[in-house]
């Protein structure tokens, strides 16, 4: 299976070091990227075939459209005569399949993934969509590709991935901004910020670890088995009810959501 980035930018990168570490034949992968100095870095650190525009794509093989949503319908343009049964993989957030298959002149093979961030250290959560029924070679061949930045699932629904974005793409920021909160009341109880940082970083990993797979019942337990009667922990968690913490973080998320849906067209 060959492979093909438009765009050589930070996720493409994500990706390549994901396929690269998976044994992933390099000299099978191409990338186009418009800037010069990128394309020498990337043929430098990878040992693979980079130019500004693809001039061919081998049948069969897969196409990742890994630039900016912006610059979507002129690399589509670039491409559509090129394409013929190739998968096209689009992980620009926001547009939509059906515009993309426009870009491309009616081209419907098209399927649409939203990775995170954390694509760079092998930890995205990659769900992807797609409108056609997909053989079990090509299922294998889009797990093989999005699953090597961390776990990919296929969602059932376009709509779903406008929640996905506003839920695992944007929730990155979500946990950066409580661990820096958590962080900064460490310190103004006294901590240093270094222990305070220590401090912070191994409770989040333990308790998502504690809290991996249990429903809504297993982790209102957990909350309540941290927190004994007339205790520190119990003290917290009723500034937090009294503050509906909880509405606060579906406002914040139900904004992303709409955004997302915004910039998809809707
Ligand atoms: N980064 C994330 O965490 C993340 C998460 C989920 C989804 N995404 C999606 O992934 C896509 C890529 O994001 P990114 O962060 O990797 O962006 P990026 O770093 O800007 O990469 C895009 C690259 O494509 C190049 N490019 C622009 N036009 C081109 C063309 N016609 N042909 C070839 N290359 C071209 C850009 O060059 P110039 O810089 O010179 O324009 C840039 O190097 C976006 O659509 C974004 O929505 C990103």
């Amino acid at each position: 299976m060959k492979v093909y980035f438009i765009g050589g930018g930070n996720m493409a990168l994500s990706i390549l070091n994901g396929l690269k570490d998976k044994n992933f034949i390099m000299a099978d992968i191409s990338i186009a990227e418009v800037d010069s100095k990128k394309r020498n870095e990337i043929s430098e650190l990878y040992k693979i075939k980079v130019s500004e525009k693809l001039l061919s794509i081998d049948s069969e093989s897969v196409v990742i459209l890994a630039v900016k949503p912006d610059q979507l319908s002129i690399v589509c343009s670039e491409i559509k005569e090129l394409i013929k049964d190739q998968l096209i993989i689009s992980i620009a957030a926001g547009t939509r399949i059906k515009e993309i298959s426009k870009f491309l002149g009616s081209y419907n093979n098209v399927i649409r993934a939203m990775p995170n961030l954390c694509a760079s250290i092998k930890k995205s959560v990659t769900p992807y969509f797609t409108n056609n029924p997909l053989s079990n070679s090509q299922v294998g061949m889009i797990e093989n590709i999005l699953g090597s930045t961390g776990i990919c699932f296929s969602v059932d629904t376009e709509e779903k991935l406008d929640a996905v974005t506003a839920l695992s793409g944007s929730g990155p920021a979500y946990i950066f901004y409580i661990i820096k909160s958590l962080i900064n009341a460490g310190e103004n109880l006294g901590l240093s910020r270094e222990e305070s940082q220590k401090l912070i970083q191994h409770t989040v990993v333990g308790a998502e670890l504690f809290s991996r797979g249990l429903s809504d019942d297993g982790l209102e337990s957990l909350i309540t088995k941290v927190s004994s009667k007339g205790g520190t922990t119990e003290q917290a968690i009723n500034v937090f009810k009294n503050r509906r913490i909880n509405e606060i973080i579906e406002e914040a998320v139900t904004a992303a959501h709409k955004r997302s849906k915004e910039i998809g067209g809707d």
